[in-house]
């Protein structure tokens, strides 16, 4: 089985062992500490190792995930992301927004970060102790469930989770209260009308995710607004950054934009470590 195969696979599906990818191997020869701790997480997610403290956590939210995939509940809200691959739609279309109408189990099955991704962000959070964590995509909070019980593992951070979807927000709310999780926090609104305000107010970050809005123009404009309220040393978890052209070409940017030193592309994840006075950049590609 390949790598880009393991990642979309569900927590409970059986999966034959797979080698570890070389890219790894030369994460453990690099001399940064980030390297070593991105290894050890992607390590972590391959071999599906869940520690006796985390396991009540993941079969928590996993429960949630189910529900929440078999619901044919109907949902209506205003999507603000990206409608198309091509970016077609002008910022002002994508302001405006589109209306939909799903079932609820439809939007997470297609939205919601598949397991063994979401189990690499919250190893991420557990080895780095992120203290301040923001999220661009709250959708139904399966993701901010998975950062949420790693700060609550950790006994410290908090997460802002940003959406623009109130009804969506009001299920990732239910999603929080529920599994427990009072270090996250939802702000609801648009982000071009939010972030500005969230990173100055909520700010300084030391992890955010970028996981909404998959519009290669709009990633970078919102890197720009988060960058300065950053941490020296801070995590940038970028998703689906080959969603479509315009997303690989911001990746390409912003993997090597002078704030980078170390960045990490796992296929769908593209993840940087950022400083204020960053040495020549090292690339890994884990494949
Ligand atoms: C891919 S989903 C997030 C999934 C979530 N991180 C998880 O894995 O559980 C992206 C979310 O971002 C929201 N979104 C997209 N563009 C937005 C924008 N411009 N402003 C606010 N929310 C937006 C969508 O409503 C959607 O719920």
């Amino acid at each position: 089985m390949k790598f880009a195969d393991l990642i979309i696979k569900r927590f409970d599906d059986d999966v034959p062992e797979i080698a570890l990818p070389a890219g790894i191997s030369e994460l453990r020869q690099s001399g940064h500490g980030f390297a070593h701790l991105m290894a050890d997480a992607i390590e972590a997610m391959i071999t599906n190792n869940v520690a006796a403290d985390e396991r009540p956590h993941v079969d928590a939210i996993e429960a949630r995930r189910t529900e929440l995939e078999a619901s044919e509940d109907e949902i209506s809200y205003t999507d603000f992301g990206s409608a198309t691959r091509d970016e077609s739609q002008s910022m002002e279309e994508m302001y405006e927004g589109v209306d939909r109408s799903r079932s609820v189990g439809h939007l997470c099955r297609r939205t919601s970060k598949p397991y063994r991704s979401a189990l690499l962000l919250h190893k991420i959070i557990r080895s780095a102790g992120t203290k301040n964590g923001l999220e661009l995509g709250t959708c139904l909070g399966i993701s901010g469930s998975y950062e949420a019980a790693a700060m609550e593992l950790n006994g410290n951070g908090r997460m802002i989770t940003m959406e623009g979807a109130a009804p969506v927000a009001a299920l990732a709310q239910q999603t929080f209260d529920r599994l427990g999780h009072g270090r996250v926090e939802i702000v609801v609104g648009r982000f071009q009308d939010t972030l500005t305000g969230t990173v100055a107010e909520q700010g300084p970050f030391d992890y955010a995710f970028i996981d909404g809005h998959h519009d290669g123009r709009a990633t970078i404009d919102y890197y720009n607004i988060i960058l300065p309220h950053l941490t020296d040393g801070a995590i940038v978890v970028y998703d689906d950054i080959r969603w479509s052209n315009g997303m690989l070409d911001a990746w390409n940017a912003l993997k090597v934009h002078e704030s980078v030193e170390v960045s990490v592309d796992l296929e769908d994840v593209g993840i940087c470590w950022v400083c204020k006075d960053p040495k020549p950049a090292e690339h890994f590609v884990i494949e």
